[in-house]
């Protein structure tokens, strides 16, 4: 029996394992239109993540991300979707994206996603003395969740165009890949 179509490639990972970036590229070569959840919250609340983490809280975030992640992968047109670290966290959001997507984990290790991160200071649960320990301890909590991934892609000893062909050569090959003009 073929597998049903999973019509979207969506990216999980922890904080700074390169999701948008990634995202990005792909949507750049591939001509497929790229769709950031964190994005769609900012937009819908026209607030920033952390501005609405300060604000509202974390579980009215996590809320809207449930909601935008929702209409996302009901969305009939093939999409690159970058989710937030933690919208794995919830079933509810598990079902949507494995259903409707052809899920890749960006798996990273903690220097790198430690580097990275530490940037800037948009993320919310990072603005902390320990932001170390707090990536270990939420990689602990989440890997069984990113390791059911369709795909596991180790992206620390890659640059952001390695990462997009290596995912790109096997979405391809997959019955995934969504045919030119495709719609469902
Ligand atoms: C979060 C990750 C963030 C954002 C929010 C919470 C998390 O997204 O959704 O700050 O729980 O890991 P990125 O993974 O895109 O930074």
């Amino acid at each position: 029996m073929t597998q049903p179509l999973k019509r979207h490639l969506v990216l999980i990972g922890l904080m700074g394992s390169g999701k948008s970036s990634v995202g990005r590229y792909l949507s750049g070569v591939t001509g497929i239109p790229f769709v950031d959840t964190d994005a769609l919250v900012e937009a819908h609340e026209r607030k920033r993540v952390r501005e609405i983490f300060a604000d509202s809280g974390e579980e009215y975030f996590r809320e809207l991300e449930h909601e935008m992640i929702g209409k996302t992968m009901l969305e009939t047109t093939p999409s690159i979707v970058a989710t937030g670290g933690g919208a794995i966290i919830r079933e509810a959001n598990r079902k949507l994206l494995w259903q409707h997507g052809f899920v890749v984990y960006l798996q990273a290790g903690i220097d790198l996603l430690l580097e990275r991160t530490s940037r800037n200071s948009s993320r919310p649960l990072l603005s902390i003395s320990d932001p170390r320990l707090k990536l270990e301890e939420l990689l602990a909590s989440r890997a069984p969740y990113y390791e059911q991934a369709d795909l596991i892609c180790p992206v620390s000893a890659k640059n952001i165009q390695e990462v997009g062909e290596f995912i790109l050569a096997v979405w391809k090959k997959s019955a995934h890949f969504p045919a030119a003009g495709s719609g469902t």
